[in-house]
């Protein structure tokens, strides 16, 4: 198993580069009053008109286009909102340790984060060519995550949530859901930033089932 520090480290990489290399979300911050030049996250000047941008690929294509095997799946929270996760089930080596693992994305990013920075350091691919089961969940709201079972998400009502929800629903809901298909009793969860302010509201529920190995916060 990689260590500790390693995962951080790969962690807090990967979430950096994601926002680098993911042209949906936000780089840095306007310098002075020349609105072409911005920062990066390292505190690079990048002149606005010439940032390369990437083609957004939907993230079960990318696990394919890199030759590893790919799965979509939804599940419907208590609350009506349908998830879309999408799942490694195994590495090209297609061995299985029979161990099923959780990466869960941080504030405002996605199921992506775990995936952009390719197989050799994108910890998805990581652990699926160790033997684990990958499962990449995205929290209601999120771009693979944009549907309700009644709400559209053009009216406001199926924006009415925040933490709270995400961690009465989305994580147990999710967490049963691949329990139910893995046919486990438990899983490894990992999760990275935000991913732990969603467990406030359900510690009780997600301690007592026993059903998480190991968090791991950056
Ligand atoms: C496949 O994975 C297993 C378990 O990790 C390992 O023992 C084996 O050496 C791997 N085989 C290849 C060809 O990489
Ligand atoms: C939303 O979910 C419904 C019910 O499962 C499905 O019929 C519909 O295609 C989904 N819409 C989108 C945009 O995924």
């Amino acid at each position: 198993m990689v260590s500790k520090i390693l995962l951080i480290f790969v962690l807090t990489y990967a979430a950096v580069q994601s926002q680098i290399n993911n042209p949906e979300e936000e780089v840095g911050g306007v310098i002075g009053t020349t609105p072409e030049l911005v920062t990066d996250i390292f505190g690079n000047v990048l002149d606005i008109n010439n940032i390369p941008t990437v083609p957004f690929v939907p993230v079960p294509q990318l696990i394919s286009n890199e030759g590893y095997p790919s799965e979509n799946h939804y599940v419907t929270t208590t609350d009506g909102y349908i998830l879309n996760l999408h799942r490694i089930p195994r590495g090209k080596n297609g061995t299985s340790n029979g161990k099923v693992v959780l990466l869960q994305h941080g504030l405002l990013l996605a199921s992506s984060d775990w995936v952009l920075l390719g197989p050799k350091n994108g910890l998805a691919y990581i652990l699926a060519d160790e033997g684990y089961d990958v499962w990449l969940p995205n929290s209601r709201g999120n771009r693979y995550s944009r549907n309700h079972t009644t709400l559209s998400p053009e009216s406001s009502a199926f924006w009415q949530f925040s933490f709270n929800e995400m961690g009465r629903f989305d994580i147990p809901n999710t967490i049963d859901y691949i329990l139910a298909q893995t046919q486990q009793t438990s899983l490894f969860h990992i999760g990275h930033s935000q991913d732990l302010q969603k467990w406030v509201p359900n510690v009780e529920y997600l301690c007592s089932k026993r059903k998480i190995a190991f968090v791991i916060k950056c």
